[in-house]
């Protein structure tokens, strides 16, 4: 008998079947033989949320939630995070090595080249309501590109899938600055290539009548953030991009989906509701009260826990020197305060200790990114192009997977049995 193998009894019929055991893992499939009559489907797992089931091999993002660990391409994050710019992540997680000086060097003249938009995307915006939340323009903006390159829709051409990921990262700082811009009534300022990616965005969304001094301490802080969430491997909107791009459908619409599912309060939108949370507890001695009411059930903390890191996130803790420096250039956030003190409270609460709930991501950088002035409802727009890269990086991955077919899950039907129609009069 193979050593790495699975030996299973079935109870019911108390027939023995061996299944292969490959990277600490069984296939789904090999458990089809389990049948219990020949005309039987085969078993099944269940497994609502994927808590248990990898839905794919990848060479990307690597975690390790139990001693809170994680690397792009084998580069650990804190490394990156002083080390790298974004665009040279973007680079590593998207061709899968670090450039080189001149490879680096082409790679930031071809995503500048590609930082325009039809200017029929600006008439497009003016559509937007003016308290249009930037989620929803860019979710819907994004997914508009593929009717501006209908071109994209040829995924299995290399190239052309090469030219259409440039192409989202490098307009995506374009339109999420647009739709700050709309929401705030102000004229478009269109992309400055002088200017590096960061600088650039930063430019465009704050630049009025062409003034906009600009701060390097809080430029490479907001680049720190993004390359700190440039990939998280298997999450909500990263699934949402692999699935919806497992149908051949153009990037633009896949990495829509990703957009639509970060938006939710549960994912990227979580930043947004911390401060929110912040908000509403006002003061550091209602504390105790707010943490009662989470700890009877009365919602969540938000900002803490996570599906994978069972420690502190790394990302949260690279988070909290990077607001070090940013508070030092805009002065204190009050709410900082509230933040660190409800930290403490609840890691010392045994609720928390007990489920292995710590800080993640999104429970400083709300902070970061109210000092250097952007509006709560945009927090969730500079996740999304942080997680650019990797939802192209990983969109691309799925495409070369020979493994991969059109993400088609299964389910357990829990309806009615066949019943004949009711005449309307009868029922
Ligand atoms: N506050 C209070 N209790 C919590 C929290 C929280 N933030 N998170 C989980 N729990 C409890 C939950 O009630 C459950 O308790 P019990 O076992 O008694 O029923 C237990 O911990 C396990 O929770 P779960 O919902 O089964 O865990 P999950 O892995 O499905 O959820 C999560 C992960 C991130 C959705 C969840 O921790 C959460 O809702 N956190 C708040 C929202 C948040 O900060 N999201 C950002 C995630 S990081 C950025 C990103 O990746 O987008």
């Amino acid at each position: 008998m193979p050593q790495d193998s699975l030996t299973i009894t079935d109870n019911r019929t108390g027939r023995t079947y061996e299944v292969p055991v490959a990277e600490g893992t069984v296939r789904a499939t090999d458990l089809r033989q389990i049948k219990v009559a020949d005309d039987d489907f085969g078993l099944m797992t269940y497994d609502p949320a994927f808590m248990n089931t990898a839905a794919c091999r990848s060479a990307i993002t690597y975690i390790d939630g139990d001693r809170g660990i994680l690397r792009y391409r084998g580069y650990p994050i804190e490394q990156l995070a002083e080390r790298a710019s974004f665009l040279e992540v973007a680079y590593l997680l998207m061709v899968g090595e670090l450039p080189t000086r001149q490879q680096l060097d082409t790679w930031t003249d071809t995503v500048k080249y590609h930082t325009y938009v039809h200017t029929n995307i600006t008439k497009f915006l003016e559509g937007f309501r003016y308290d249009a939340h930037p989620m929803g323009m860019l979710l819907g903006v994004v997914g508009a590109l593929s009717t501006f390159y209908p071109d994209a829709k040829h995924i299995d051409d290399p190239a052309n899938r090469e030219l259409q990921r440039v192409r989202l990262l490098a307009k995506a700082p374009t339109i999420a600055a647009f739709a700050f811009r709309h929401s705030r009534g102000l004229p478009f300022v269109f992309p400055d290539n002088d200017l590096d990616y960061i600088a650039n965005f930063v430019n465009m969304t704050f630049s009025i009548g062409g003034r906009h001094k600009p701060n390097k301490v809080l430029q490479r802080a907001l680049e720190i953030l993004l390359i700190l969430h440039a990939d998280h491997e298997q999450n909500c909107s990263t699934s949402a991009v692999r699935a919806v791009g497992s149908s051949h459908v153009d990037p633009f619409s896949a990495v829509s989906a990703g957009i639509a599912a970060l938006y939710g309060p549960l994912h990227g939108g979580a930043n947004e509701a911390v401060l929110a949370m912040l908000d509403e507890i006002g003061d550091k001695k209602n504390i105790p009260a707010f943490i009662k009411e989470v700890k009877g059930g009365g919602g969540r903390l938000m900002g803490f826990g996570h599906r994978v890191y069972k420690s502190y996130d790394p990302r949260a803790k690279l988070i909290k020197k990077v607001a070090d420096d940013v508070f030092a250039q805009t002065g204190l956030n009050p709410k900082l305060e509230i933040a660190l003190e409800l930290e403490r409270i609840a890691l010392e609460d045994e609720y928390f200790a007990k489920r292995k709930l710590y800080p993640n991501v999104d429970f400083y950088s709300g902070l970061i990114y109210q000092a250097m002035g952007y509006p709560t409802e945009y927090f969730t727009v500079l996740f999304a192009l942080g997680r650019m890269p990797g939802w192209l990086a990983q969109w691309e991955e799925m495409l070369l997977d020979k493994d991969q077919k059109i993400a088609r899950p299964r389910q357990i039907y829990t309806g009615k049995d066949e019943r004949p129609f009711v005449p309307i009069e009868k029922r």
